[in-house]
């Protein structure tokens, strides 16, 4: 098959669909790959590595995507790109169709077929192509977390480790799926004191049997989120209900009771955030403060992360792109049904009721 890798046009967008390894790959079982000059330098791969694993550079995005019977990307084609998708082309990528009423016309109107990586879904409920990078987000909500809790950044000035004689910080993380583990195991391993609270008991008992001691479960309620935020320096927001709106777990009242200087990472702001008083913000300017209350709110996280970000996606799409592109598109999708529920708009049709559902009265 001819397999297309566009640099990412997104504003701000330094990850790449395929590594130097995903093409060799690739081009092992005899697949043609054809990789945009410069695609892959913002997650620091150079076009002399995609030519060693056997990549075609082409100079332009409009030549990647003639050439391709399936392109796979990062994020979602831009209006640039929507005239450049052809009939029955398959395109793999995050699409997020429910936000974007044009995105969906013009993928109806292309009559390409497209596989969402945010719907590809296992037998269990999990999504393996959201994981990875719920994974570098929680990982980097306390690296920022940590960052912003300095004075000169209008935080409490606390040290999160603390230092020999003075206490650690202490980080209340609201939500225990993947987002608030991987958070919680960075802030433990800074040394800070941590409360993760779930509504969830099943993830509850799995944080208790693995976290070390200094790393305390409750279950999560209004009553015990109230009275941990007047002594957390640190607070993250995890948590996920599927498929709706983030649950508003701080209100506007509720900053009073924090000490000034507290920090509030809202990794959840990507479904509406769970504090009252989340906006979403970008890694140009990333924080506000509200009642001297310091928010950071960056929507797409592991933009700041490229390398590792691109790492761990394609960690888990090459799996997909292979069986894609030896099976071809109907076969992969029926013998591999977590990757056929990826499939949401295919030759015209809408194939999600969630699409549908998201512009219903528009
Ligand atoms: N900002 C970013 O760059 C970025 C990156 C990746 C993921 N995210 C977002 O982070 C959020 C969490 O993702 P995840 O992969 O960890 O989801 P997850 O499903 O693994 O975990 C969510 C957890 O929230 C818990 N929860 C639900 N209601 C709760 C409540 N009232 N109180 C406490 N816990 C509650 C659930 O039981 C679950 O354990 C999602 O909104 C996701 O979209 C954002």
């Amino acid at each position: 098959m001819k397999i297309g890798v566009p640099k990412e046009i997104k504003n701000n967008e330094n990850r790449v669909a395929l590594t130097p390894g995903g093409v060799f790959e690739l081009t092992n079982y005899g697949h043609e790959v054809f990789v945009q000059e410069t695609a892959g330098e913002g997650s620091g791969f150079a076009d002399a590595d995609y030519r060693e694993a056997g990549a075609i550079m082409l100079p332009t995005i409009e030549a990647v995507y003639a050439m391709s019977e399936m392109i796979v990307k990062v994020k979602e084609p831009t209006p640039y790109e929507y005239p450049l998708i052809k009939k029955n082309q398959v395109v793999f990528t995050y699409f997020h169709f429910a936000s974007s009423l044009d995105l969906t016309r013009a993928m109806v109107a292309s009559k390409a077929v497209c596989i969402a990586y945010e719907t590809v879904r296992d037998d269990d409920g999990t999504l393996p192509l959201l994981t990875p990078m719920s994974e570098v987000a929680g990982r980097m909500a306390i690296q920022q977390g940590a960052k912003y809790l300095e004075k000169p950044i209008k935080g409490r000035g606390v040290l999160l480790g603390g230092v020999p004689g003075v206490p650690p910080g202490k980080v209340l993380i609201l939500g225990a799926g993947v987002v608030g583990v991987q958070a919680a195991k960075m802030a433990a391993g800074l040394g800070a004191h941590v409360t993760m609270l779930d509504i969830n008991m099943k993830r509850l008992r799995y944080v208790n049997d693995v976290m070390p001691p200094h790393v305390v479960t409750e279950f999560s309620s209004v009553y015990n989120i109230k009275r941990h935020i007047k002594n957390h320096d640190l607070i993250i927001g995890a948590v996920l209900i599927p498929g709706a709106k983030a649950p508003r777990l701080i209100t506007r009242a509720m900053l009073k009771d924090m000490r000034p200087g507290t920090v509030l990472v809202d990794v959840a702001v990507d479904q509406g955030g769970c504090f009252e008083t989340t906006r979403p913000t970008t890694h140009e300017n990333p924080t506000y403060i509200i009642n001297d209350i310091v928010h950071y709110c960056v929507a797409n996280m592991p933009g700041a992360v490229p390398y590792t970000s691109t790492l761990a996606l394609t960690n888990v799409t090459l799996f997909y792109i292979l069986k894609l592109a030896n099976l071809g598109w109907q076969t992969a999708c029926k013998e591999y049904p977590d990757l056929g529920r990826g499939l949401s708009i295919v030759q015209g049709k809408i194939m999600q009721p969630e699409i549908t559902e998201a512009f219903e009265g528009m």
